[in-house]
């Protein structure tokens, strides 16, 4: 259970691609997840009774880590920031079994937005500093049956599903003779690049395949990526090579050409990608897949679920294309 994706390849833009299918792991952990939350699913945890983690209302994680308290008989208590009116009217409309943040609620997770006017919040510029000013209130009440699993399943657990990963990719390689590999996918926390980077080369320590992980950055820019992957490991020589397409992208933001890429992808190979990550992903491979750290080598592009948060970032596409059109029309 949650391993052994398939590889699939397809052809982009001319050149054979081969993509490792971790999005078919399981419905409920987007690929992502069911690499990095491993770890809880396959060992057991008999004195925990809580997990508190934090993100965004509408992230992917929040959905898995519902979907493990529930597995487990625990309580998730998941920090946000804010939840908008409109991810919160995704709960009572027709659509809401589809979205993250609904499809948690209906798994018990209590979704709670910091209250930043309070006075114990007053010190904290992120999310992350306003979990550490609870932590102390969890430990006194719930001791060690409570469980902080950081944004994004960044954390030294996450190593165990990565190493199963690793292991897949060396596997296939091997099987399949292909000696000069690179796997590229794109990063958030950069957790997934940097723990698959590490277990590769542990794992392939007699060096008989080449295998890079290669990566480029979906938050903040490269210098927040490296300081991410410094955080995780250490050596540097073990870090993935970080690219990019020459253009600087926000998260979550919209960007009609990347939209266009997405569906250009998915109509030419079948394969239907995120739309949060893997456009600013397809858009940088496209960019170097003549360059030397792709050309003559094996493409690996890992697909990292994410799908069910599609539905509204879709909507949102919709709603943006259809401004842009009426703005065309009326300037004539
Ligand atoms: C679909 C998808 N792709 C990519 C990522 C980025 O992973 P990481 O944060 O490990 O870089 C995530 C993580 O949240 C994800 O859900």
């Amino acid at each position: 259970m949650f391993t052994n994706s398939p590889t699939q390849s397809i052809t982009l833009w001319d050149k054979q691609i081969f993509v490792k299918r971790d999005d078919l792991l399981d419905t409920h952990f987007s690929g992502n997840k069911a690499r990095k939350f491993y770890h809880f699913l396959v060992n057991d945890f008999p004195h925990i009774k809580y997990i508190v983690g934090s993100g965004s209302a509408q992230a992917n994680s929040l959905y898995s880590l519902s979907v493990l308290a529930k597995m487990n008989g625990w309580q998730l208590d998941y920090y946000v920031s804010h939840i908008s009116e409109q991810v919160k009217s995704q709960y009572t409309s027709s659509t809401a079994s589809q979205t993250n943040y609904a499809k948690s609620l209906e798994n018990g997770a209590n979704v709670l937005a910091i209250d930043w006017q309070r006075q114990q919040f007053s010190d904290c510029e992120h999310l992350d500093d306003a979990i550490e000013v609870l932590k102390p209130q969890y430990i006194e009440r719930y001791g060690d049956k409570v469980l902080f699993v950081p944004e994004g399943g960044r954390c030294e657990f996450a190593k165990t599903g990565l190493k199963q990963l690793a292991a897949e990719v060396l596997e296939w390689s091997k099987a399949t003779k292909q000696n000069d590999v690179v796997v590229f996918l794109p990063s958030g926390t950069g957790t997934t690049a940097v723990y698959l980077n590490q277990q590769l080369a542990l794992l392939n320590a007699s060096n008989d395949i080449k295998v890079q992980v290669a990566t480029c950055c979906t938050v903040g820019d490269e210098s927040y990526l490296t300081a991410q992957f410094s955080q995780l490991v250490d050596d540097v020589h073990l870090h993935p090579i970080i690219l990019n397409d020459g253009k600087k992208y926000h998260f979550g933001k919209l960007y009609l050409p990347l939209y266009q890429l997405w569906q250009e992808v998915q109509q030419s190979t079948g394969v239907e990608f995120d739309l949060l990550y893997d456009p600013i992903g397809l858009s940088v491979l496209k960019h170097h897949l003549n360059n030397p750290i792709f050309a003559d080598k094996t493409v690996l592009y890992l697909h990292q679920g994410g799908l069910i948060g599609n539905h509204s970032m879709l909507k949102r596409y919709q709603r943006k294309l259809a401004k842009t059109n009426v703005r065309k029309v009326e300037r004539g």
